[in-house]
């Protein structure tokens, strides 16, 4: 949480284009494409208001069970709005970041996210993380392979393994963890988004489609994560005694 009450991360699962275009009578992919107005509100949005990083979760490891002709033109989009989007998010001082297992994708992707990464990596503004193919199982597994072949040649020891060395892991590493989820669309499930990370995170549900998220949401969002009482553990007299003796 930042001095204004306003949280460092915000981590969203865009849930509800295929329903809102099926409402409409469209294919799904017209609900995809009005899906990508909305993450350029909602970035300008975390600019604006000055939140570090803004993690959203484009394509799970479980969407490849769609029809094919959805996960093509999924893929499309993407390649699509990372090439025409890249320089704008760099002006813009945006940092990008593509979690996920990235081999599955074609090597024209692959490339294109490389370039993308490397040139917004010295951007100091937002952190926009995309989840691309990305699973929090995935996540944690691939961290644990890291970690058990560091211990197989030595560098780590295995009585060394704590909490932060799995956080140096995961694909986040270096990033705070998310103080808001929100999820649109209606479902209340996490469907294998950061598993690890939201361990202590405040969650948001809307009942709204992505496409017709807005900012005006997103400041209600945050608006109840400003009222909440994140305790951690502790009881509630000791989160108000200790915001008390840090005013003081
Ligand atoms: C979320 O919208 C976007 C992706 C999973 C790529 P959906 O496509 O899941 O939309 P609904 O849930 O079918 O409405
Ligand atoms: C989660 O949405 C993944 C993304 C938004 C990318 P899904 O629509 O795929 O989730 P389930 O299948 O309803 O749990
Ligand atoms: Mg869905």
């Amino acid at each position: 949480m930042t001095d204004n009450g306003n949280p460092r991360h915000i981590a969203i699962i865009m849930d509800g284009n295929g329903r809102w275009a099926k409402k409409k009578l469209m294919p799904r992919i017209i609900g995809h494409r009005a899906g990508v107005k909305t993450v350029r509100k909602v970035v300008e949005f975390c600019v604006q208001e000055k939140i570090e990083v803004l993690s959203l979760f484009a394509f799970s490891s479980e969407n490849w069970r769609r029809p094919k002709k959805e996960v093509n033109m999924l893929m499309e989009l993407f390649m699509g709005t990372l090439q025409s989007q890249v320089d704008k998010l760099d002006k813009n001082n945006i940092k990008l970041h593509i979690v996920g297992d990235k081999s599955a994708f074609s090597e024209t992707l692959q490339e294109k996210i490389a370039s993308a990464e490397k040139q917004t990596e010295n951007n100091t503004g937002l952190n926009l993380v995309i989840a691309a193919n990305y699973g929090g199982r995935w996540d944690i597994t691939q961290a644990f392979q890291k970690i058990a072949e560091k211990i197989s040649t030595g560098e780590l020891k295995a009585e060394d393994v704590d909490e932060s060395v799995i956080n140096d892991h995961i694909t986040t590493a270096g990033l705070p963890e998310p103080d808001l989820f929100i999820r649109s669309g209606g479902e209340e499930r996490i469907s294998n988004f950061l598993l690890w990370q939201l361990a202590y995170t405040e969650f948001y549900f809307t009942e709204t489609l992505w496409p017709d998220f807005n900012q005006t949401l997103l400041a209600d969002a945050i608006n109840s994560f400003k009222n909440r009482q994140r305790r951690f553990g502790h009881t509630g007299e000791q989160i108000i005694e200790s915001a008390n003796s840090n005013t003081q």
